[in-house]
């Protein structure tokens, strides 16, 4: 059983792809980042580099997987281990109707025999951690004892740890987005598991926004998952590494030096004929809540992006205050 790195970024479709990942490695260099998830039988049948290819820079990075055939999920994992991730994890969590009719994500949370079988089949082909993320439960499977028969049943195939989004998944009737705010969250039921299974890795996932949110439920359980407030508030993270993972706060980059980190990044995929606005739309919320935020996502989504867009950049944060960019 390896450890839980106090402090994750959630796997986010259209979200944590490479290029937000690079991004949000400019902030926090020890937090660990999860891919989208990708099926593996897109990996089987897909564009490899384009699904799988990642910077080093993104270590420590978990490749999430989507899929309910373990022969499937294994070849994916033969054909990831040439990219070098860290770690696999196993999608159990998410309920939006495409991956309900691949009988995947949250609905095998209905199969716990089948997730303990697609997790043994995953580790039988890596020596590297596999994981798996799912909800309390889901309808009709909704109280604290099944979720301790999930996990207990899941354990047979010694994952390495167990990511709970802390609320239910409601598979018929409510949107992906909607499940990821109607059901309360029952952060309880998650404290519970890792008091009543001390030997498994918990980590918590559902709505944590603040680093003393973060310091609270480590007290609890192993680490923590934060999904939108990564995305929407990147700098959220920019203490991270020194409170959570022991680093030199003084090591730590301003937002001016994340910029100027980003533009060869840019300009090295722009020239390779990418558009631009697929960087940059993940930098949108550098400057969230601070003075000068609405102008520097006026101009950094304005149409001249895909044509300059290390001017563009520049003239982003041209109106910024130093004492923000600078701190
Ligand atoms: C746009 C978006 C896409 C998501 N895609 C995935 C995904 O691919 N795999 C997954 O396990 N969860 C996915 N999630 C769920 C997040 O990983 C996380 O569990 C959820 O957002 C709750 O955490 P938060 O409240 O900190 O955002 C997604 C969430 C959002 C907002």
């Amino acid at each position: 059983m390896v450890g839980t790195p106090p402090v994750s970024i959630a796997p986010m479709m259209e979200k944590t792809d490479r290029h937000y990942r690079y991004f949000v490695r400019r902030i926090t260099r020890s937090t660990l980042l999860y891919t989208e998830m990708v099926t593996a039988s897109a990996i089987v049948h897909g564009d490899r580099d384009y699904l799988l290819g990642f910077d080093e820079s993104e270590h420590p990075i978990s490749l999430q997987l989507g899929g309910d055939d373990p022969h499937e999920l294994a070849s994916a994992i033969r054909i990831a281990e040439e990219y070098g991730y860290d770690e696999y994890n196993l999608n159990v969590g998410c309920p939006s109707d495409r991956v309900q009719n691949g009988r995947f994500g949250a609905c095998l949370m209905a199969r716990p025999e089948r997730v303990r079988d697609l997790i043994a089949a995953m580790r039988a082909v890596t020596t590297r951690p596999v994981t798996v993320k799912h909800r309390i439960g889901i309808d009709g499977r909704e109280s604290y004892d099944d979720l301790l028969e999930f996990v207990d049943t899941v354990h047979g195939a010694e994952p390495s740890r167990f990511t709970v989004h802390a609320r239910i998944a409601v598979l018929s009737g409510l949107s992906p987005k909607e499940n990821r705010s109607v059901p309360p969250l029952r952060y309880e039921d998650v404290y519970r598991l890792k008091r009543e299974r001390p030997h498994l890795q918990i980590e918590i996932n559902g709505h944590i926004e603040t680093l003393a949110q973060i310091e609270d439920h480590l007290c609890r359980v192993d680490g923590v998952m934060i999904g939108r407030a990564a995305y929407d508030n990147p700098w959220l993270l920019a203490d991270v590494d020194a409170r959570f993972f022991g680093s030199d706060p003084c090591s730590r980059s301003t937002r001016r030096e994340v910029v100027e980190q980003m533009i060869p990044y840019l300009e090295r995929w722009y020239a390779a004929g990418w558009p631009a606005r697929n960087v940059v739309r993940h930098m949108l919320g550098l400057f969230a809540f601070q003075p000068g935020t609405r102008r520097f996502k006026q101009v950094l989504s304005g149409p001249e992006v895909n044509t300059d867009p290390v001017g563009v950049m520049r003239r982003a944060i041209r109106d910024i205050r130093p004492e923000v960019l600078d701190a």
